[in-house]
């Protein structure tokens, strides 16, 4: 069931169905993330059991504000303080050492625990609302069955998950991708996942360079997101150069129109075909405006029925790595 997530009586509902160890479809600026009590092992359970994800990948916890922090985590390093300082409330997770006792469940039995303080009004607003209950974080990941898509409207979760689940509607995400993710567990901070804040505003912040998994000695933190496939639409996924677009599009011709077969192209050039039957989606030239509509484009032409997405691949500057990733991985 989706409602407006402006609406107070719909937070209190959501507010006594977490209380009671249920779930509910949360907005937040980045993507919609399916809701827990942290603290309920229960809950947790029950948010691995609806996406279908393995129980030893780790949820994110939501926090409503930094103070929160220590509820969840020990030994914060001063460089992930002054990342949380500057970039919370907003779409960055911190990976922290986690406090023994506590959400071991929703953090897959790691000895780590992933934090986030979302800026999302409704967030805020549910969180809020939570804190006066006692519930002190939300564990969330993102609201779809493991490996697909990120939902970033709320009929996108129930298209998901089923209308059983109540939705608080916050309208299309902001963001549109999945938060950065930064590891603070170690020495060093590590770049896990890439998201709309991107490396060098937060090699600013915290006065180092951000390291790569792979520079790493020892195996980096199991993060699903970075798995090499995954937000993955049903169709097959192309990445291709203006070029080779072009040619493959020529070398197609308007054979497409009588096989049937359904063809999409996303792409920022003008490309010319003989096909009527094309699909054909625009790329804004913007990689955050890209960010913004990119998995609901992924999803329309799975609707559309879809087999093949030739996409051409986004330009190579720091301002489209987030969406290079997620294409990469799609
Ligand atoms: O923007 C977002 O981050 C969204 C919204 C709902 O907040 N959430 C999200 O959650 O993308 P999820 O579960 O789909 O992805 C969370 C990522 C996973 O790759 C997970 O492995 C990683 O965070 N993660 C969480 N806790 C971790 C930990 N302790 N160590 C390593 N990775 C962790
Ligand atoms: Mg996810």
């Amino acid at each position: 069931m989706i409602r407006n997530g402006k609406d107070s009586a719909a937070i209190d509902a959501a507010v006594r169905l977490l209380l009671a160890g249920e779930l509910v479809g949360l907005p937040t600026e980045t993507v919609y993330g399916l809701a827990g009590n942290a603290d309920d092992d229960a809950a947790v359970a029950r948010i691995f059991a609806l996406k279908g994800r393995p129980a030893d990948h780790p949820l994110i916890v939501h926090l409503e504000q930094m103070a929160d922090v220590a509820h969840f985590a020990e030994d914060v390093p001063a460089f992930a303080e002054a990342l949380m300082r500057h970039f919370w409330p907003g779409p960055l997770t911190l990976i922290l050492p986690r406090r023994k006792a506590v959400a071991r469940a929703a953090a897959g039995d790691q000895a780590s625990i992933g934090l986030r303080c979302p800026a999302h009004p409704v967030a805020r607003a549910l969180l809020q609302a939570c804190a006066k209950a006692g519930i002190v974080g939300l564990a969330a990941p993102s609201a779809n069955q493991f490996g697909r898509v990120s939902p970033t409207t709320a009929a996108h979760v129930q298209d998901e998950l089923g209308s059983d689940l109540l939705v608080l509607d916050g309208g299309p995400c902001e963001v549109g991708i999945e938060s950065t993710i930064i590891d603070c567990s170690r020495k060093v901070a590590v770049l896990l996942r890439p998201g709309a804040i991107g490396r060098e505003q937060i090699e600013q912040i915290c006065g180092q360079a951000l390291a790569s998994p792979e520079d790493l000695a020892d195996a980096p933190p199991r993060a699903p997101g970075t798995l090499e496939v995954h937000y993955a639409p049903r169709a097959r996924l192309r990445l291709m150069d203006a070029r080779s677009l072009q040619k493959a599009l020529d070398l197609l011709g308007n054979d497409i129109d009588s096989s049937g077969a359904r063809i999409a192209v996303y792409a920022r050039a003008l490309l010319a075909s003989r096909s009527s039957k094309l699909i054909r989606r625009r790329m804004p030239d913007d990689a955050a405006e890209t960010a913004r509509q990119l998995f609901a484009v992924l999803r329309s032409l799975d609707d559309q029925g879809v087999k093949l997405i030739w996409v051409e691949t986004p330009p190579d500057t720091p301002d489209w790595d987030a969406v290079r990733d997620r294409l990469q991985r799609a």
